[in-house]
């Protein structure tokens, strides 16, 4: 039987929120729509706003309308989808509010997989978890087809104490195969093509060493701002928000041993053994390593925005980092080292996400410096753009022995017509089939606090001292030093 053929039913709480719309919704429209989804599917929305289940289905077609990633919505795929989506109105503290679920769940959809999607802040969703637990929810039995399988969004703690101390309570109700914590930048195609490239083409993973790699660049660069989040933000900072989960993720993922299959334990063997071998920065350390910045007034896509301490919620003299860069080593066999660069930013020049190895000169140069030599870069651009280039050298035609550096390129969308599924399809179909893969497993979440938390201790204890950039720029000057001291540049975001 695939998947498209077993009953189920997924249940969002946090229904009218944004995630909701924005994300969850367009998934569910295109599994559906490509047949990835049980037609059948029974779709259960519970939040706090009264309104019946027609009020909900018109809200989510507008959502769905909105923000899918195709143009309309194909009336006959969405009168599948509303025909078996209904609402459930309560708080999530009221046992009546599990007890209402219950028998809509065991009237509509009582066997199959039950998919329960925490679109809640953290504050929230222990309690649901337990009350879920309280009402006989979770129930998971899948000798006999039943399973209870459990989506939460991050932040997963705020650092190592409570994460750890968050997975010991979630463990007293799930198992760590029912609970999935979601980093969706696995669930982005060109991430999982991390994997393939290494592991399917040996041209690659031969020289994925420190014999033949001086040093790699891993970014993501947001134009955006914090988009009316600022208490979230005085609370968090991008080290936390950002790198914490989808930098480490993507780091994880270019640093790891071939896994010994793609099973999801065995991936995330290799995945952990990376973040234990992350050489920890403590102290006045952080100062050198990293640099962390503040967003100040600027022009974005022509347009003045304010500076990080003017929006809204956020204090005028708060010290949050927008922007992070970091000189990280990765101490094992393989890395010794190669130092690897991490940066993140908001409020810059542009949205970029990329992955940058940059090889080592040959070991005696042949041609002189002057023939404009450079060395081999792989470019894997995960947004937007999505692609792979490859920079090598070539002779410029002419009398003398004049070189250039020429890049190889191949781009997702020429090659396969782009359109590609969002990553909370991928995820939300991942969560209901019980495959892991792409979801962080409790150790490792917990490896990337211990890494994070004494950086974030260091900027309380001003042992990195903040710096600032113009909103739409590369970022602050000073991060450009740990590069330097490398001989080496960033490569440009413009
Ligand atoms: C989220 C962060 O996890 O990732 C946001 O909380 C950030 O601050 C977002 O903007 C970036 O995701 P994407 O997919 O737009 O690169």
């Amino acid at each position: 039987m695939s998947s498209s053929d077993l009953p189920a039913s997924c249940v969002i709480f946090g229904a009218s929120g944004d995630l909701t719309r924005r994300k969850l919704v367009p998934a569910l429209y295109h599994l559906v729509k490509e047949g990835h989804f049980p037609a059948g599917l029974l779709t259960l929305g519970v939040a706090r706003r009264p309104k019946t289940d027609e009020q909900f289905q018109a809200e989510l077609l507008d959502a769905a309308q909105k923000y899918s990633r195709t143009k309309g919505v194909d009336p006959a795929v969405w009168a599948k989808v509303a025909s078996r989506l209904g609402y459930v109105q309560g708080t999530f503290e009221d046992p009546a509010t599990y007890a209402a679920l219950k028998s809509r769940l065991d009237a509509s959809a009582p066997t199959g997989t039950r998919l329960f999607y925490l679109a809640v802040g953290p504050d929230d969703m222990l309690g649901i978890v337990q009350r879920l637990a309280e009402a006989g929810l979770l129930a998971h039995d899948p000798a006999s087809g039943r399973r209870a399988h459990v989506v939460v969004e991050k932040p997963f703690g705020e650092d190592l104490p409570s994460a750890h101390a968050l997975n010991q309570e979630l463990f007293k109700y799930l198992s760590e195969d029912q609970l999935f914590r979601i980093d969706h930048y696995l669930g982005k195609e060109t991430v999982q093509n991390l994997a393939v490239l290494r592991f399917e083409n040996m041209i690659f993973e031969a020289l994925w060493n420190r014999n033949h790699v001086s040093h790699v660049e891993i970014t993501v660069a947001e134009d955006i701002g914090i988009e009316g989040r600022g208490k979230f933000y005085e609370k968090v900072g991008i080290t936390r928000d950002v790198v914490q989960n989808h930098v480490l993720q993507i780091l994880t993922l270019v640093a790891m041993e071939p896994p010994l299959s793609l099973e999801a334990n065995a991936l995330r063997d290799e995945k952990v053994k990376v973040l234990r071998a992350l050489r920890p920065l403590t102290g006045k350390d952080v100062g050198k390593e990293v640099v962390r910045a503040q967003y100040t007034e600027g022009l974005v896509g022509g347009e003045t925005v304010p500076a990080y301490r003017a929006e809204a919620d956020v204090d005028p003299v708060s010290k949050t980092d927008t922007y992070v860069a970091m000189r990280v080593f990765v101490d094992n066999w393989r890395w010794a080292g190669v130092p690897f660069f991490l940066r993140a930013g908001k409020r810059l020049s542009r949205r970029l996400a990329e992955v940058v190895v940059h090889f080592r000169d040959p070991p005696y140069p042949l041609f002189p410096e002057s023939s404009g030599r450079s060395a081999n870069v792989l470019v894997l651009r995960l947004q937007p753009d999505e692609g792979i280039s490859l920079r090598f050298d070539t002779k410029v035609p002419g009398g003398n022995m004049r070189i250039q550096g020429v890049d190889m390129e191949w781009s997702y969308g020429k090659a396969f017509g782009g359109g590609g599924p969002e990553a909370y399809e991928r995820l939300l179909l991942d969560a209901l089939r019980g495959d892991a893969t792409l979801f962080t497993r409790h150790d490792e979440v917990e490896a990337q606090w211990r890494f994070i938390d004494p950086i974030v201790q260091a900027y309380r204890d001003d042992n990195a001292p903040l710096s600032f950039y113009s909103a739409g720029t590369r970022g602050p000057d000073e991060a450009e030093r740990l590069l330097v001291e490398h001989g080496q540049a960033w490569r440009p975001l413009l």
